[in-house]
C-alpha cells in the first residue's frame, strides 16, 4: 500500500507549510482535504444551497466537479471548480467559515471519503486536514497533530493576509478562528482531535523551520 503521513490540526497551526516542505523533501504528493471542503462550500454558495441543507449538499459533494492540476510555475496545485480557477477565492475567510459548516454534516463527510482516499499519487501521500489520522487514513505510518494557541494562530493569519494587502483585523480573525475551532471540535462526526497514535507538536513558540525539524526527527525514529 502507498505510504501515508497524516498532518492534522486546527486552522493556522502550520499544517500547510509543514506539508509543503515534507512533500518537497520526500517528493510525495499532498492531499489538501480542507480545499475540498472549501470548494464544496463555494459550490453551495454558487448554486444557492443553504449550508445546512444536507439533503442537497450530499449529491453536490458526491458529484463535485473539481480538479487539482499542478501549476508548474508555483509548484503548487491549482483548484478548478466546474472549469473555473477558484484557487484564490476558496482561501477567503467567508469560504473558510462556510467550509466548516458543510463539514459538520455527517453524510457530506461520507460522500467525500472516497475522493480523499483515491487521491492520486505514485509515491506516497501527505494528508493535510482535521480527520486524516482518525478517519480517512487510520492506518497511516506516521501521524502528526499540530496545535498552537488561538492568539498565535490568529496572529499568523493576520501577518499572512495583511501582508497580502487585505483589510483584516486581529480581533476579527481571532473571533473567526474561535468560531471555527468550536464547530470543528464539537461536531458529532470526525471532531477535531488527535488520533490515539498521533504525535502532538505545540507550535505556539516555534517557527516553520523549527516545526519542520521536529517532524523530521519523528520521521527518523
Ligand atoms: O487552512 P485552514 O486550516 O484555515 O482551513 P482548511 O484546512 O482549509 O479547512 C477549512 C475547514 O474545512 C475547516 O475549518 C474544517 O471545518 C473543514 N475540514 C474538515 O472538516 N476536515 C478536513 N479534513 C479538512 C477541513
Amino acid at each position: 500500500a502507498m505510504p501515508v503521513i497524516t498532518v492534522d490540526g486546527p486552522s493556522g497551526s502550520g499544517k500547510g507549510t509543514v506539508c509543503r516542505l515534507l512533500a518537497e523533501k520526500l517528493n510525495w504528493e499532498v492531499l489538501d482535504s480542507g480545499a475540498i471542503y472549501r470548494v464544496l462550500a463555494l459550490a453551495a454558495i454558487h448554486h444557492h444551497i443553504e449550508l445546512d441543507n444536507e439533503e442537497a449538499l450530499v449529491p453536490l459533494a458526491a458529484n463535485l466537479d473539481v480538479q487539482f492540476p499542478i501549476d508548474h510555475e508555483t509548484k503548487s496545485c491549482k483548484v478548478i471548480l466546474e472549469g473555473e480557477d477558484v484557487s484564490l477565492t476558496i482561501r477567503n475567510e467567508e469560504v473558510g467559515a462556510a467550509a466548516s459548516k458543510v463539514a459538520a454534516l455527517p453524510r457530506v463527510r461520507e460522500a467525500l471519503l472516497r475522493r480523499q482516499r483515491a487521491f492520486r499519487t505514485e509515491a506516497g501521500l501527505i494528508a493535510d486536514g482535521r480527520d486524516m489520522g482518525t478517519v480517512v487514513f487510520p492506518s497511516a505510518e506516521v501521524k502528526i497533530y499540530l496545535t498552537a494557541s488561538a492568539e498565535e494562530r490568529a496572529q499568523r493569519r493576520f501577518d499572512e493576509l495583511n501582508g497580502r494587502g487585505l483589510d483584516v483585523t486581529l480581533s476579527g480573525l481571532l473571533a473567526d478562528i474561535q468560531a471555527r475551532d468550536e464547530r470543528d471540535m464539537n461536531r458529532k462526526v470526525a471532531p477535531l482531535i488527535p488520533a490515539d497514535d498521533a504525535i502532538v507538536i505545540d507550535t505556539t513558540i516555534l517557527n516553520a523551520e523549527e516545526v519542520f525539524n521536529e517532524v523530521q526527527k519523528i520521521l527518523e525514529q
